[in-house]
């Protein structure tokens, strides 16, 4: 097999298809899904515009499953990015579910990738501006999340049952738990000369998105983008702009950080029209 360096992506959907069509020209492409009737989308999609990709059945919430998409691409080449956009929404899944892929999934992932990644690799792990309106945690609960073994996350008592207040909250957990694992992992990518960063959106039209306007939160994200700055949801291609700099060499002295890519919501949500009454969300 003629070996070329790998892009491994994992959740087949239309932000990481974006972020592939930028970045991933001339490398084999592995797409990882739960849902692979979702991967076979993107990869003909793909395909058909002159990419070289190849699909695998993948559950971010298991990490057996992770090892071995990670040892599938690794027969195609070295692992040289990583776009990982696989995720579920408040209004897709549990408050188990949420944590267990969101959250560690993630986090198993960045540890995983982070150890195989080839020297000058780059990767991106996809968050959201939600993560960024929950209140500060304390600095100790935020050194747990970015540090503690990936096994142990789940047991931490902030993320326990009665800790965990709705699926909203365990999103929200489970996005800050990804920037502060970004943050950690950089200093271990570092030691390879790879850098690995993520991206908060804000509402980009996607199916998840649109599951989220048609759930029992609709109005709220439909009120949330009429008001923030930008008038508007984003779109997938509006994130692969800021990922594409973050993976290419202008970004070589970008690692460990967040951007927040959400029109300006958080901004008003903190100090704008779309401040709530009382900060719960
Ligand atoms: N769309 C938005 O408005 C928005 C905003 C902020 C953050 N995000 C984040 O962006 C990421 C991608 O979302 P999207 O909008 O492109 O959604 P999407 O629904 O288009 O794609 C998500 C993909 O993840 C896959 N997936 C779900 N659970 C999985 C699992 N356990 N293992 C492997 N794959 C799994 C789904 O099958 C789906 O193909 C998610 O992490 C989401 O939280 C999205």
């Amino acid at each position: 097999m003629n070996k070329k360096d790998v892009m491994l992506l994992t959740g087949a959907g239309q932000i990481s298809m974006a972020i592939a069509r930028r970045m991933g020209y001339g490398m084999k492409i592995v797409i990882g899904d739960k849902k692979l009737e979702n991967a076979l989308r993107i990869s003909d999609t793909m395909n058909k515009a002159g990419f070289d990709t190849v699909v695998s059945e993948m559950d971010l919430s298991s990490c057996e499953s992770i090892f071995a998409f990670i040892a599938k691409a690794q027969q195609y080449g070295e692992i040289a990015m990583l776009v990982n956009a696989a995720g579920v929404s408040p209004s897709q899944a549990s408050i188990e579910t949420i944590l267990r892929v969101d959250l560690y999934g993630t986090a198993v992932l960045l540890e995983e990738v982070g150890k195989v990644i080839k020297p000058g690799g780059v990767g991106v792990t996809i968050s959201s501006q939600s993560g960024h309106r929950m209140p500060a945690l304390t600095p100790e609960k935020d050194e747990q999340l970015a540090m503690v073994p990936t096994e142990e996350l789940l047991s931490l008592d902030m993320l326990q049952p009665q800790n965990i207040r709705d699926t909203l909250h365990a999103y929200q957990m489970a996005k800050r738990c990804n920037v502060k694992r970004v943050m950690a992992e950089s200093v271990k990518w570092g030691r390879r000369c790879a850098r690995i960063n993520s991206i908060s959106p804000g509402i980009i039209v996607t199916p998840l998105a649109l599951d989220e306007f048609n759930g029992p939160r609709g109005d709220f994200y439909k009120n949330m983008f009429a008001k923030c700055p930008a008038g508007r949801p984003g779109t997938a291609d509006e994130v692969a702009n800021v990922a594409a700099l973050l993976m290419s060499p202008q970004g070589a002295f970008i690692t460990g950080a967040d951007f927040l890519v959400d029109g300006g919501a958080t901004a008003s949500y903190f100090y704008g029209p779309l401040k709530p009454e009382t900060k719960i969300e």
